[in-house]
């Protein structure tokens, strides 16, 4: 069974990640891009053989297209969900789910009233390292795990949406801390009940008053704790770090040092002649694969619209916590 699907958004991770990942995958065709504007649209359509275009509802319109692969900036999230169930059309959405838990509810609340199916677009439970950490978590190889810790961080945001509150929701916690936070409960394997937050704007000052720099510490159900460190104010370069410690062992992911063959210059700085492609690497290809396939087949997703839900949740008592200064409990 072909899968139709439409891309919503033409930007940066539209055209490097989710339309690559979905042209390779089989028994699917991408039948429209839509952005802003008609020319950034057809840019990134063309290469696909799709059409190009600047209304949301159009694309759900659309009788060949069955989901709605949502890769635009969170203040078109909901309205797109909405627009893809009001048509009977599923919906993906990418990191975060939406600017806060009240949009989030209402996409849920949408698709539940539509019958259709929302998955949410995180591709840390995805990335190849991952799984085969967890393989060894699960089998038992380090014992009881009792702490995990994420570090994500990027130098700047490259759109001028991320720096306006209104648009993207909040700052670091909000676009980054969400893929920290999915690995913590990922490997901890019980819900967070406290958070307590430490974040402030450091290197964008002059720019936003949004945070470029969190710190969260975690508590779960099940005793163990978390920690996450993640920003936009990471001068140089990108980081990209897991670690999971149990009683009789303990394991480090550094997705960046993912490269086989690492290379550095006085010149261009670190270069990796044998790259692994992103798409592999960072799991889109895997997760994009795993929700057609779960389209097709019924099975329940690793990653679906609760899932999205519950990271906000913990990303909503973080930025209490930055308020209050105090630990916050989850709601
Ligand atoms: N690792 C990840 O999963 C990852 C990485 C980067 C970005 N993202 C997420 O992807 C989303 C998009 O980020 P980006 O970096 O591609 O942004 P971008 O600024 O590069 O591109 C945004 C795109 O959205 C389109 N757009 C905006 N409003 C629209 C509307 N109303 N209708 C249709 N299209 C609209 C724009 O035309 C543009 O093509 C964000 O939610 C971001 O958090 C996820």
């Amino acid at each position: 069974m072909t899968i139709g699907v439409s891309v919503v958004g033409a930007g940066f991770w539209a055209r490097e990640m989710h339309l690559p990942a979905l042209a390779r995958l089989p028994g699917v065709k991408i039948t429209s891009v839509v952005a802003t504007t008609e020319e950034s649209a057809r840019r990134a359509a063309e290469p696909y053989g799709a059409r190009a275009l600047t209304d949301i509802a159009q694309a759900a319109a659309d009788p060949g297209t069955d989901v709605l692969d949502i890769v635009a900036p969170p203040d078109v999230h909901l309205l797109a969900v909405e627009s893809a169930a009001s048509h009977g059309k599923h919906a993906i959405c990418i990191k975060p789910l939406a600017r806060d838990l009240d949009e989030a509810d209402r996409m849920l609340a949408a698709v539940r009233q539509a019958g259709t199916r929302l998955f949410y677009a995180e591709n840390v439970p995805f990335i190849p390292a991952l799984h085969e950490a967890k393989k060894v978590v699960d089998a038992g190889g380090i014992g009881d795990v009792f702490r995990v810790k994420a570090c994500e961080g990027i130098g700047e945001p490259h759109s001028d949406w991320f720096y306006d509150p209104a648009r993207s929701g909040g700052g670091a916690i909000l676009d980054m801390a969400v893929h920290s936070l999915e690995f913590c409960r990922f490997f901890a394997g019980a819900p967070i009940t406290g958070v307590y937050a430490e974040a402030g704007t450091f290197v964008h000052n002059g720019r936003t008053g949004v945070e470029d720099t969190a710190v969260l510490t975690l508590r779960f159900a099940n005793g163990v704790i978390g920690q996450c460190e993640d920003s936009w104010s990471l001068v140089g370069a990108m980081d990209s770090r897991f670690e999971v410690y149990g009683t009789r062992g303990r394991i480090l992911v550094d997705n960046l040092h993912r490269q086989p063959l690492q290379v550095v210059t006085g010149t261009k700085g670190w270069s990796y002649p044998m790259p692994i492609e992103g798409l592999v690497a960072d799991g889109h290809l895997a997760m994009l694969g795993h929700f057609l396939d779960c389209l097709r087949t019924g099975a329940p997703s690793l990653s679906d619209g609760q899932v999205g839900r519950d990271v906000l949740a913990v990303v909503d008592a973080a930025y209490r916590s930055v308020t209050s200064g105090q630990k916050e409990t989850v709601r």
